[in-house]
């Protein structure tokens, strides 16, 4: 197969040794930059941008060829996959995500399937297939999916919510109604980054943004659960190379350890906690991912420096299985110029404590 020619994210993520801690964004391509509200206006709308291929290639890359990134990320949404099922997936402006048929009867639940990957969701595959041509060797493509409880969130509410009541609600009035939307989300979820796999995505990565809204005990039952049957249906390997999972459940920091004994690779974290703390909490299992607040990237370029040092610092020098990133999605209201200063001080930074170089300034 043809190896990415910088592999730095695949490494980290596997725990291998890496001449400098490899940094990608969450929502890297997005709002924040005028060239993707461009592309996203000669598109018509963002679903229609994520329904064309060549569009969608054509934003993966934007970031990329601004910033030194070590990883691109499919354009698309975690929501794909409900739209699939037939929930009838639209965006209306300043609202967010909505569903026109919501999770709501019995009925319909008990008649949800699971897609075809190469059928209702063949867009994907085919931006994924050409985004890995357009990349090249360059670097490597993650492929992704919304956790089966996180999608649970928007199918039963029906669009984005601040206190989850119909789906709390449905978790403790009829546990049964919520396992089956689960089971059938798992196996579509799972079918869907086997899928990815098989067109070209290098690691997956299981956005679980809400599961950090439940108890502790439920949080096991509905939402870590399900990410373990995913990962341990997903394909490990394609073309020799082994593909690296992540799993990362916003909130999900009281719950590191059992998260890092799903079967994932790696554990996304964000930045309500410490990332050396974290690290003695997982021990060799995984690697982690995060954690800078994006808030800070607001801040002045000496803000952004400082705060990103003492990331790599609180990991740990010299030390790898760290893939630096966000603790959540950049905000579309980022000065594009402070992203290329994140990602340069990472870089540079993190050479000279693998080097431990007593001249190299930035260390002072
Ligand atoms: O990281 C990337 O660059 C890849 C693209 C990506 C998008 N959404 C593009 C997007 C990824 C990985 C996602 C995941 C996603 N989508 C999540 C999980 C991550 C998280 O943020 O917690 C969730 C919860 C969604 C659902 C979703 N999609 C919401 C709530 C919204 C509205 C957000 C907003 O700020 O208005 C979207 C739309 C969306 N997805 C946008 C982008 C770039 C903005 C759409 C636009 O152009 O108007």
């Amino acid at each position: 197969m043809n190896r990415p020619h910088n592999d730095t994210f695949l490494r980290a993520l596997l725990r291998q040794p890496t001449d400098y801690t490899p940094v990608w964004l969450m929502r890297q391509a997005g709002r924040y930059l005028p060239e993707y509200c461009e592309t996203r206006k000669r598109a018509g709308s963002f679903l229609q941008l994520c329904k064309s291929p060549a569009l969608a290639c054509e934003v993966t890359l934007q970031p990329l060829a601004r910033y030194d990134l070590d990883a691109a990320i499919l354009f698309s949404d975690i929501l794909t996959v409900p739209d699939a099922m037939g929930l009838g997936l639209y965006f209306s402006e300043g609202e967010g995500p909505r569903f026109e048929r919501p999770l709501r009867e019995e009925w319909a639940i008990r008649d949800l399937a699971v897609p075809d990957p190469y059928d209702h969701l063949r867009y994907v595959m085919d931006a994924v297939a050409e985004i890995r041509r357009a990349l090249g060797n360059s670097v490597p493509l993650i492929g992704f999916a919304g956790s089966p409880f996180t999608l649970a969130c928007y199918m039963v509410e029906g669009g984005s919510s601040s206190e989850f009541r119909q789906v709390k609600t449905m978790i403790y009035d009829r546990p049964d109604l919520m396992h089956r939307i689960l089971s059938v989300t798992a196996e579509a979820v799972t079918k869907y980054l086997n899928a990815q796999i098989e067109s070209g995505a290098q690691a997956v990565m299981l956005f679980d943004s809400w599961g950090g809204c439940l108890s502790a005990a439920a949080y096991q039952e509905f939402s870590l659960s399900y990410m373990r049957r995913i990962l341990a249906g997903l394909v490990r390997e394609r073309d020799g190379q082994r593909v690296p999972s992540i799993v990362f459940t916003k909130g999900g920091g009281l719950w590191l350890e059992s998260i890092a004994e799903s079967g994932c690779d790696a554990v996304g974290i964000d930045w309500t906690v410490d990332i050396g703390e974290a690290r003695q909490r997982v021990g060799q299992h995984v690697a982690l991912q995060g954690n800078l607040d994006p808030n800070v990237l607001f801040a002045s370029p000496e803000a952004i420096v400082r705060e990103s040092k003492a990331i790599l610092d609180a990991f740990g020098p010299n030390d790898t299985g760290h893939v630096f990133n966000l603790g959540h999605g950049i905000s579309q209201f980022t000065p594009p110029e402070h992203v290329a200063v994140l990602v340069d001080a990472v870089h540079e930074y993190s050479r000279c404590q693998r080097q431990k170089n007593s001249a190299c300034q930035l260390l002072a």
